[in-house]
């Protein structure tokens, strides 16, 4: 164990933060660190929004279902995968290529590796926040807010501050079933989901006390059918993503 790897160990969404606000100095390290990440053939495919105006940030809140944090975040950061630049700085290439499911993915996959690099850094210097993908309710605003040009997609914002709350470890799922050696098994998962269920169950029902005793298979099916966002892949086909 070292000083990171506790850190990282000790990750905890945080969204209530004091009014102190975050360093000029510390943003620029945040932003470098998100810069030094591994990215994809060294793309880069990604970009980061300072988000300041306060209209802006309601804009931030709105969409994401009222999530205001979004507002009361000394810095709030909006990631995004960003085949724009790609399109109009590497030489030779043929556009169409950019419109096709690999770039997306790299693209999202360089952003949030930034996305995580940042989140990291921002822990390090005894911060916290937590990401908030509920943004994407309305990636049609997000898109007309921040006036993203094509194949700028807006995926996540990154709402970091001093922390006001403490709220304890969320258990994740046994090592077991999400590391695996050699060969995709099954086996003993059932037993292990079982188990953790119960302990997902214990840790709800004390967290809320009492107002949600969700299961993690309950609390996950419930919160995965309450919003598909499927226009999340309309507009982005319409912005020139996963055209094929
Ligand atoms: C891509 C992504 C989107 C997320 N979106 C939201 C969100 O919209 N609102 C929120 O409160 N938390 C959001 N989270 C935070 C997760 O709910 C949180 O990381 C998870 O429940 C585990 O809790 P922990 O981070 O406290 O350990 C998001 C996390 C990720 C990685």
């Amino acid at each position: 164990m070292n000083q990171i790897t506790e850190q990282m160990l000790n990750h905890t969404s945080i969204r209530k933060y004091t009014d102190e606000p975050i360093t000029q100095e510390q943003v620029d390290t945040i932003v470098q660190c998100a810069q030094m990440a591994s990215t994809s053939s060294h793309f880069q495919a990604y970009s980061i929004i300072e988000v300041r105006d306060p209209a802006k940030r309601e804009v931030l809140k709105e969409c994401s279902g009222g999530q205001k944090w979004t507002v009361t975040a000394p810095l709030v950061l909006l990631f995004c995968a960003d085949l724009h630049r790609s399109g109009k700085y590497f030489d030779g290439i043929d556009k169409d290529v950019l419109t096709n499911t690999e770039c997306y993915t790299v693209a999202v996959i360089d952003a949030a590796l930034a996305a995580q690099n940042a989140f990291t850094a921002t822990e390090s210097m005894g911060l916290g926040g937590v990401i908030v993908g509920g943004i994407r309710n309305d990636v049609q605003k997000l898109i007309d807010t921040f006036q993203l040009p094509e194949q700028v997609a807006p995926l996540f914002a990154l709402c970091l501050g001093h922390p006001d709350d403490n709220p304890g470890l969320k258990p994740r799922l046994p090592q077991a079933i999400v590391h695996k050696i050699d060969t995709y098994t099954e086996d003993g998962n059932d037993e292990m989901m079982e188990e953790y269920n119960a302990r997902v169950k214990d840790y709800y029902t004390e967290r809320t006390r009492g107002k949600n005793t969700n299961t993690w298979s309950q609390q996950c099916g419930q919160l995965m059918m309450a919003k598909t966002r499927d226009e999340v892949g309309f507009v982005l086909r319409k912005n020139g993503f996963l055209g094929r």
